[in-house]
């Protein structure tokens, strides 16, 4: 048990590494916590620092959630039985956590999206590619990134309902964790699209 409670913190210290803060610190010295929707992601960084920093944190905040669900083949539970999925379920969970509240950066860091998606692939790979592709659609359509998460969220569980009728009940109490989690991260969000000052992301290229 001691053994398996080890991944579980690694999965939170891997979360917890905060790919916006300190890359946009240590390339471009700024802090995006302190710019546009104040958030450490993939999107605010797009948005303060443009494509060139966004890319690199995607793929590390992703890749952080797909790692921590893989940490289970280092844990003592045998693929195929419930104790391997619910396991798989907590270090996703911590590392979801880790990149909301990271350790080392002061607690402040991002919604958890591209993580999720990271743990998604991990563990239900169809419907989160599904949900990925729900993504793109509504970002296409609105430009907002933050509608598309919210909508590709809460699609995972129905995906997940509809795609595998014999889930495990824990993956699918996950999945509706996972669709509220996300719209209670992006509640300042909401509050600025019915304010109608949701900042919509521009395919234009900037004159600088
Ligand atoms: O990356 C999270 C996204 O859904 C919203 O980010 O910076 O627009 O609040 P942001």
């Amino acid at each position: 048990l001691a053994l398996n409670g080890i991944q579980l913190f690694i999965a939170y210290i891997i979360g917890s590494i905060p790919s916006a803060v300190w890359i946009g610190r240590r390339f471009y010295g700024v802090d995006v916590r302190e710019h546009g929707s104040k958030n450490a992601g993939a999107t605010n960084t797009l948005r303060v620092l443009g494509p060139k920093a966004a890319l690199p944190v995607f793929t590390l905040d992703f890749v952080k959630g797909f790692v921590a669900v893989m940490l289970v083949h280092f844990s003592d539970y045998t693929p195929g039985t419930s104790q391997f999925v619910n396991f798989q379920l907590l270090l996703g969970a911590l590392a979801v956590i880790g990149h909301i509240a990271p350790i080392f950066a002061g607690f402040r860091g991002g919604k958890g999206v591209a993580t999720l998606a990271g743990i998604g692939v991990a563990l239900s790979p169809v419907s989160a590619l599904l949900c990925i592709l729900v993504f793109a659609v509504v970002f296409v359509a609105t430009r907002y990134v933050s509608v598309g998460s919210m909508i590709a969220g809460v699609c995972y569980p129905a995906f997940i309902s509809l795609l595998q009728p014999n889930a495990p009940m824990p993956l699918v109490i996950f999945g509706n964790v996972v669709a509220v989690l996300l719209i209670f991260t992006h509640r300042k969000n909401i509050k600025r699209l019915f304010k109608g000052e949701e900042n919509r992301i521009s395919f234009k290229k900037k004159k600088s």
